[in-house]
């Protein structure tokens, strides 16, 4: 594997899972492999989970991770070709890609979406310039439409907490104060439609996901009746995509409580806005796995430098 940009990279979700688990049993067992290799990591927005686990996971393959908050501290990029760069950007993508792979042997790069332009947002200019115009591999922390180390880190989760070879899985919508991006649920719905599960995705109306990315995943507007017998409630806002980006929606009847989710196992890729998204009550209960997922973020990007460097 060259890059890991999408959960379309992931050639066998099931024998990943297992790479995966013997990692975090033994973390530091290929530490010599990143000897001497250097990760680069690029934020053009924030993060706490993506910043720190990528570089523990770095650390643990014996790799140098470098950061840089890309939007606060580097010059303004400029990503269109032939533009005349008289306005705010002072540096070409071509040159600053160029730049960042003689020092890296790695780059990973996080650039959410404008939600303002659907066109250029779904073409992931910024990510595929990156992988245009740098000489190492790439690695999406997130990107416009996709964070597949999240859906790995989740499929992962799944695995080990399910009881049954088949568990049912629900995705739901739930509200917010703000507009956010679909790149979580996109990559997650990616993530369960490559494994074994009972797969139901639950959102209001006008709130469907890409249907290229759906495809024939059932959507069901009743979040009760999709929750019946469900082992996992995997909770997540996300803007229109049919009215782009333009919706927030903060109707509190699609908040996660006690008594809708029951038994399940409730996850969340985190921050998550307590009381908005989901009562207290679920995530301070042994239902809830945000902590563990979150630190399986470590392993699944472990598990993705691992390959990336088996490769190069
Ligand atoms: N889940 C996730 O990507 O968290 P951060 O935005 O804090 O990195």
């Amino acid at each position: 594997m060259k890059n890991y940009t999408s959960i379309n990279d992931i050639d066998n979700i099931n024998s990943w899972i297992e790479e995966a688990k013997l990692l975090k049993a033994n973390p530091l067992k290929d530490i010599e492999l990143g000897k001497n290799k250097t990760l680069g990591l690029l934020f053009f927005n924030s993060s706490l989970r993506t910043r720190l686990s990528t570089q523990k996971a770095a650390l643990n393959l014996g790799m140098d991770p470098i950061v840089m908050n890309v939007s606060g501290d580097a010059w303004g990029i400029e990503f269109e070709d032939g533009t005349v760069m008289n306005g705010n950007t002072a540096e070409h993508i071509k040159e600053a890609a160029a730049v960042v792979s003689q020092y890296c042997d790695i780059i990973a790069v996080r650039a959410f979406p404008s939600l303002i332009d659907k066109e250029k947002d779904e073409s992931e200019h910024v990510l595929k310039s990156f992988v245009k115009f740098a000489s190492v591999p790439i690695v999406s922390m997130e990107s416009a439409t996709g964070h597949p180390l999240q859906g790995l880190t989740d499929a992962i989760t799944i695995a080990e907490n399910t009881t049954k070879k088949k568990p049912k899985v629900v995705l739901s919508w739930a509200p917010h104060v703000k507009a956010l991006p679909h790149a979580v649920a996109n990559s997650f719905t990616q993530a369960m439609q490559k494994m074994d599960v009972d797969f139901v995705i639950t959102n209001p109306e006008g709130y469907n996901l890409n249907p290229e990315i759906t495809k024939n995943t059932p959507i069901c507007h009743h979040q009760e009746e999709a929750f019946k017998d469900a082992d996992f409630i995997y909770t997540k806002n996300w803007s229109s995509y049919d009215d782009y980006g333009k919706k927030a929606n903060t109707d509190p009847n699609w908040m996660i409580t006690k008594k809708k989710i029951g038994a399940a196992k409730f996850m969340h890729c985190l921050p998550v806005r307590r009381n908005v998204i989901v009562e207290d009550t679920v995530l301070d209960s042994d239902n809830s796995l945000v902590i563990e997922q979150a630190n399986n973020r470590t392993y699944a990007a472990q598990l993705v430098l691992k390959k990336i460097l088996e490769n190069v």
